[in-house]
């Protein structure tokens, strides 16, 4: 997918671009949000759908500056995409709205099929056409972005790791989901030259996660006492990225990618998830002790595995390193340890959502 190398142009020269950004009401997506408006003073446009997984409060922060605007629609609209794209011509697009989560996919795929697939679809449609109308000097700087994960690879054995030219082996319904819409973006750059980047990255965590992942689900339950829900052995391993670091890397990869091209981005911490869950309740005995010498280790309880579960997931990210420069800037230790903390001092945030959300376990396929 590469082009030459005098062809590339830089966005990083174009201070006050527009980004429309999907799913910015999400986890991953509100922290691209934050950090595009307001630490880069980019204008954002954040569409988003609002599903049980979007949250307003999540970009709050943000909500009140002169160049964020928010458009509550699915993207599989097209009649209100093309009005968005017509409406604050963007110079660039961050696709990040997806349905999310593995569990749910494997109890009910409808929803992956719908958003990822043909919501991307659409989307890709809407820019095509949007950037069809552009002046050329304009058109060569456009940007369409697809923000995709590395469970499009499927599951390492011990060693080994993804790279950018790593078979496509999806595995779960979600996987498979997000694996169909890395086509469809190829396809809209091969075919149509739209300018596309994709870029694959590993588990992401940090504030404002959604209490169905991994991460938050074990530092709640331990607030509260309750078990913490360890899948199989607790062995299956993952490479864990700080959400604000993947943040940075989209905006390396929008302001210095090379269309056509595919990134990889991970964050170097592969763990065992019953080492995270160690860690996490190592930083919960030092920060609030349960008393009487107990420890939140008592409360790991190991349940029956989700089906199909990836056993190791590693992504080289040698390629963003080398070529556009860049790098996680903490450690998992401190990265967690900080999530940890933030968890603590937000109870607003989560409280909030659990008053419609039931938290039962999920992904079980009955
Ligand atoms: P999330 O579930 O927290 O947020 C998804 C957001 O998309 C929500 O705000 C939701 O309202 C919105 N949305 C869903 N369907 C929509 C629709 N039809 N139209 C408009 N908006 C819609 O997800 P996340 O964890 O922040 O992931 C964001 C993206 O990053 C996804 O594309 C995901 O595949 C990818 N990704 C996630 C991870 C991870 O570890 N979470 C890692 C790699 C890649
Ligand atoms: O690799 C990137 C992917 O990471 C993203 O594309 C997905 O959107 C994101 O949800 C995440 O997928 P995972 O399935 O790896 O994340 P999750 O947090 O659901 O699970 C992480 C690991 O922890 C996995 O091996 C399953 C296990 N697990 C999960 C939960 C929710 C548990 O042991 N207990 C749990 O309660």
């Amino acid at each position: 997918m590469a082009i030459a190398l005098d062809q590339r142009v830089h966005l990083s020269q174009s201070i006050g671009m527009k980004i429309l950004i999907t799913g910015g009401a999400g986890f991953i997506g509100s922290a691209v949000v934050r950090h595009f408006s307001r630490d880069c003073g980019f204008g954002v446009i954040n569409l988003d759908k609002l599903t049980y997984a979007g949250n307003l409060s999540s970009v709050g922060s943000v909500s009140n500056l002169p160049n964020y605007i928010f458009e509550h629609h699915d993207i599989c609209d097209k009649a209100a995409v093309d009005r968005i794209f017509r409406a604050h011509t963007p110079d660039a697009v961050i696709h990040l709205a997806a349905e999310s989560h593995v569990d749910r996919s494997i109890d009910g795929p409808a929803p992956f099929l719908e958003t990822n697939v043909k919501g991307t679809f659409t989307l890709l449609e809407c820019a095509r056409s949007y950037w069809y109308s552009l002046p050329v000097s304009t058109r060569d700087k456009f940007r369409f972005l697809h923000v995709s994960t590395d469970e499009v690879y499927g599951a390492l054995g011990a060693e080994g790791q993804f790279t950018e030219n790593s078979q496509y082996r999806p595995n779960s319904p979600y996987a498979a989901s997000k694996a169909a819409a890395d086509h469809f973006a190829r396809a809209w750059y091969h075919t149509y030259e739209l300018p596309v980047i994709v870029t694959n990255c590993s588990n992401n965590y940090g504030p404002f996660q959604f209490p169905e992942k991994m991460i938050p689900t074990m530092i709640l339950a331990a607030l509260e006492g309750q078990q913490l829900p360890v899948y199989g052995d607790g062995k299956n391993i993952r490479d864990w990225l700080h959400v604000q670091d993947h943040a940075a890397a989209l905006y390396c990869v929008l302001t210095k990618g090379v269309p056509g091209e595919v990134y990889n981005i991970g964050g170097e911490a592969e763990r065992q998830n019953i080492e995270v869950v160690e860690s996490i309740c190592e930083v919960l005995d030092s920060l609030i002790p349960r008393g009487s010498f107990a420890s939140y280790r008592d409360l790991i309880h190991f349940v029956p595995d989700r089906p199909g579960h990836d056993y190791r997931y590693s992504v080289s990210c040698d390629k963003l390193k080398n070529e556009l420069g860049w790098t996680p800037s903490r450690s998992f230790e401190e990265g967690l340890s900080q999530t940890i903390s933030w968890y603590l001092e937000n109870r607003h945030w989560w409280q909030s959502i659990q008053k419609r959300y039931d938290g039962r376990r999920r992904g079980l396929g009955q």
